[in-house]
């Protein structure tokens, strides 16, 4: 056992290297050493708690340990980076899973009433009571967002009639057991109410996702995020730990805040993303969307490569299609080639772009295009008039200009990359199916865009040939 003096110490420095590491997370050039911050300061946290608090059944925890590492080890090889929003999703699924479970331990203990009294014990069930509540939200919500996310749930949002009002009375049902568990656990039982929460508030998770529609997804997986880590935080009230509180706070709060950018990037409000019933289902393949919108106009990858070589300004817009063909790499030795003709090459990154926040940054950097390339949205999107040709890779709704012209529509609002202003745009995609919040692309019909059709790896490898 170590002593408290060490243990506080420890987990001083690993709230530190959190920090860090949420500091270094915070830009494409740092996020390595922020990665490696996170990963120290959680093996800290991890040693100096099971040598500092663990006194006994160190057998089943090595155990659980290498069982649950084995797992996460597994996944995290496997997993494709377009499927990562989803395991997000599951991941948090299981801190809120953790919490309920941490809740009901500590209401069980046997050491509970004689450990806590009076004020004390009032407290300390509030604590239990809330993180219980918290994990369940989170747990099955999360459950939800990983169905809908992974394809396996349509992205539809569920509008069930009065669903602010049964909303309502959840939570009012949820505050009276509240205040019935609290008395009766002062008198030795409490089971019954505390049972009943835990029901309403799975309820509540599903019911909360559920009304959420394909095109606010990304808010809730970061809000999802965020309530993991309140989650988090309160399983360190319960257990009395602080590194847990601080930690949990973290997440929690940086969540919110990435909600919040997440929302302003889509111009949706986050109450109103709450609320939910906004936003269609997701990749609906409609082709010509309803509508007659005209002919488009294809072009080859010979053509395409004459016009990158003659184009002075060239503006990449990586999406979602980038990600599914692993195009980023093909990208790169194009964006070299033009490069040394003197063309000047950018990106454009939508906040929104792929799957999941920084999808597209990770990606390019994976590929090792250089940082001072990659602009975001609001960095580049007033210099399209000047640009000559704009390459769309796989994007679809985050260069769709109904999003400006159309309010009312599932993206209605949200700011898009503006490349109809340059002289050229090319879109790759291998179709006329529509983007993730399914609905069709006026900007495929203009007379200044050209679609060059195929998956966007085989399509660039010939034009990358041709050039
Ligand atoms: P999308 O609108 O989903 O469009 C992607 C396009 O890529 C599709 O139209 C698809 O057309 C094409 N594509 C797929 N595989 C391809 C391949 N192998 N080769 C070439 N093209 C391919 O993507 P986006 O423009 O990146 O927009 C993102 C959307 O996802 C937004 O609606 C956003 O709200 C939502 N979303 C974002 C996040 C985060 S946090 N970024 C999370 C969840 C949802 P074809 O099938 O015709 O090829």
């Amino acid at each position: 056992m170590l002593n408290t003096g060490i243990i506080t110490v420890s987990y001083i420095i690993a709230t530190i290297l959190f920090i860090l590491a949420l500091g270094g997370l915070s830009n494409q050039e740092t996020a390595r050493k922020g990665n490696w911050y996170g990963i120290i300061g959680m093996a800290i946290a991890l040693v100096a708690t099971i040598l500092g608090i663990v006194e006994r059944a160190y057998v089943e925890l090595i155990i659980a340990l290498l069982l649950g590492g084995t797992i996460g080890l597994i996944a995290a090889k496997r997993v494709k980076m377009t499927q990562m929003p989803e395991l997000v999703a599951i991941l948090h699924s299981l801190v809120g899973l953790a919490a309920v479970a941490v809740g009901f331990a500590n209401f069980m203990d046997p050491g509970r009433l004689s450990h806590y009294v009076g004020v004390e014990l009032t407290i300390h069930d509030i604590e239990t009571y809330i993180g219980i509540l918290i994990g369940a939200v989170t747990f099955s919500g999360s459950v939800i967002a990983f169905g809908k996310l992974s394809g396996r749930m349509s992205g539809n949002p569920l509008m069930l009639p009065a669903r602010h009002w049964l909303n309502l009375v959840l939570l009012l049902v949820v505050i009276y057991y509240g205040y019935e568990f609290v008395v009766q656990s002062a008198a030795g039982s409490g089971t019954m109410p505390l049972i009943i929460m835990t029901v309403v508030s799975l309820l509540f998770g599903i019911h909360m996702v559920m009304a959420i529609g394909g095109a606010d997804m990304p808010v809730v997986v970061s809000m999802l995020n965020s309530y993991s880590g309140w989650a988090a935080s309160a399983t360190g009230f319960m257990l009395g730990n602080d590194l847990l509180i601080v930690t949990g706070a973290l997440v929690g709060s940086s969540g919110a805040i990435l909600s919040y950018i997440m929302c302003r990037a889509m111009n949706r409000r986050f109450l109103a993303v709450i609320a939910g019933g906004f936003g269609t289902g997701g990749g609906t393949p409609a082709a010509g969307g309803g509508e007659d919108q005209g002919e488009v106009d294809p072009i080859e990858a010979e053509e395409t490569a004459a016009l990158l070589a003659n184009a002075k300004e060239v503006m990449i817009i990586p999406g979602y299609g980038m990600a599914v063909a692993q195009a980023q790499h093909i990208v790169h030795e194009i964006t070299k080639a033009l490069r040394d003709k003197g063309v000047n090459v950018r990106f454009g990154i939508h906040p929104v772009a792929g799957r999941m926040p920084g999808h597209m940054n990770v990606l390019l950097a994976e590929a090792k295009v250089p940082y001072d390339i990659v602009f975001e949205m609001d960095e580049i999107n007033d210099d399209f008039p000047k640009v000559d040709v704009s390459v769309i890779i796989g994007a679809n709704d985050i260069v769709n200009p109904s999003a400006l012209t159309d309010p009312d529509g599932p993206i209605g609002g949200m700011p898009v990359l503006e490349c109809w202003k340059g002289k050229v745009s090319i879109v790759l995609k291998r179709s006329m199916a529509t983007g993730y919040a399914g609905v069709q692309n006026p900007l495929f019909f203009l007379d200044n865009t050209r679609m060059l059709f195929g998956d966007a790896s085989e399509t660039l490898d010939k034009v990358y040939k041709a050039l």
